[in-house]
């Protein structure tokens, strides 16, 4: 019973630590059951798998104006750019978002945490092109009451029912890959009593949480004047009960000290998004910092503030916004390796909110993996380890070869 995946595997079993085996991998209903024959290898054979990449904050809609309007600071970019998309969609969508499913998937993206729109038929329609194309994902009804305009806003009673008839859709009933997740936009576009509104659901009804957070100095600033009465910006997603273990916050570039102490005690994950960053010029976040402060980094895209929605430009992008770090900043700064981006990309990511866990090749863990087959285009490689930092950082959905969500190859026609 079950299949048997054969071959060369490339995985982080923690976080910076690279580990290449042969071995062949048994799966049963979509998990790892066993790992047969596992012994080190370095040579270069041809192909090897990686586990799929997990995109840990991606905006679906968004990839109708991929790259316009790049050349705006995050808030203009939001009004001249991203709402009057974002309100357009509907249920009509599905063959639109479809086609961005499809993309996702062959280039790696076996799991992805979604942001959609404000309308639920166009979101439900987003869930039902995941489900046909078989991704992993967590997909979340945007929410937003204030500070919008007249043509993109809700009340805070429909969001929050509409919300609340999201979640609890039959269309989760069938699957076990595809879930919900709660999604204030961030605190700028919502009122203090959906973001508790949106707390009370999420722990009523178990589900984690997606927002921004500290993205760009002018948002900061505005969040402060909104809330007076919380210390900082985490504060005002903690008095709502919006922090805690299953919660991923996206940018955080301009977090204090404090703030990251707190995210830390909280076990929540901060999501770094680098092409995002430079690409509206909000900041390059020190992702260090986190990681030595032992808090659960993973990677996104942040498509379409990112520019791309391939998960190896946010591994790319990742060292050099580390690296600008280093060169224009602080000299003792130590920029990410390749090893670590990868791992954020795959493990990070895939630990994240712990609902069934991937990122890793390990027994109990889904496997969803990549068949990866990179050659240097003017000289063989011998060395297994060679082809695959080839392919971290010169490689696209070409090399790509397989794609398998939950121990299922995915057919893209
Ligand atoms: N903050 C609030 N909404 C958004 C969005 O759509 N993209 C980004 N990058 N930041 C946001
Ligand atoms: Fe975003």
């Amino acid at each position: 019973m079950g299949d048997i995946f054969k071959g060369t595997f490339i995985h982080t079993p923690q976080l910076g630590q690279l580990e290449i085996f042969s071995a062949q991998i048994k799966v049963i209903n979509g998990v790892i059951t066993e790992i047969i024959d596992k012994i080190p290898c370095t040579d270069h054979k041809g192909g090897f798998y990686i586990p799929g990449f997990v995109d840990a904050h991606i905006h679906a809609p968004q990839t109708r104006n991929l790259s316009l309007g790049l050349d705006k600071p995050l808030l203009q970019w939001l009004d001249s750019t991203t709402f009057p998309t974002e309100s357009k969609f509907t249920g009509d969508d599905y063959l639109f978002y479809k086609q961005v499913v499809k993309q996702l998937v062959k280039n790696g993206t076996t799991t992805a945490c979604y942001f959609g729109t404000i309308q639920n038929e166009a979101n439900l329609a987003l869930v039902q092109a995941i489900k046909d194309l078989g991704q992993r994902a967590f997909v979340g009804k945007v929410c937003m009451d204030s500070n919008s305009p007249q043509y993109y806003i809700e009340s805070t009673d429909n969001s929050v029912a509409s919300t609340l008839d999201f979640i609890t859709n039959d269309i989760f009933k069938s699957t076990n890959l595809v879930k919900p997740i709660i999604t204030p936009r961030f605190a700028i576009s919502c009122t203090k009593e959906l973001l508790k509104g949106l707390g009370k659901i999420a722990y009523k009804h178990d589900l984690p949480i997606q927002t921004h957070i500290s993205e760009n100095p002018d948002e900061v600033s505005f969040v402060k004047k909104l809330f007076p009465d919380s210390k900082d910006y985490l504060d005002v997603y903690d008095q709502a009960s919006l922090i805690n273990q299953r919660t991923l916050l996206a940018h955080a570039i301009y977090l204090s000290e404090d703030e990251l102490q707190r995210i830390k005690a909280s076990g929540c994950t901060l999501v770094h998004c680098p092409n995002s960053n430079f690409s509206l010029n909000s900041g390059i976040a020190r992702t260090r910092d986190w990681l030595e402060c032992g808090i659960k980094v993973a990677l996104g895209t942040d498509v379409s503030g990112g520019s791309s929605l391939s998960m190896l430009n946010a591994i790319q992008t990742a060292i050099l916004a580390s690296k600008s770090i280093n060169l224009l900043k602080d000299q003792n700064y130590k920029p990410l390796t390749p090893i670590e981006a990868f791992s954020l990309a795959t493990l990070g990511g895939g630990t994240a909110i712990g609902n069934r866990n991937v990122g890793k090749f390990e027994v109990g863990m889904a496997f969803d993996a990549l068949f990866v087959e990179y050659e240097n285009p003017f000289q063989s490689f011998t060395q297994v380890e060679d082809s695959f930092y080839g392919f971290l950082y010169n490689g696209d959905d070409r090399h790509i070869k397989n794609v398998i969500i939950n121990g299922r190859n995915i057919h893209f026609d």
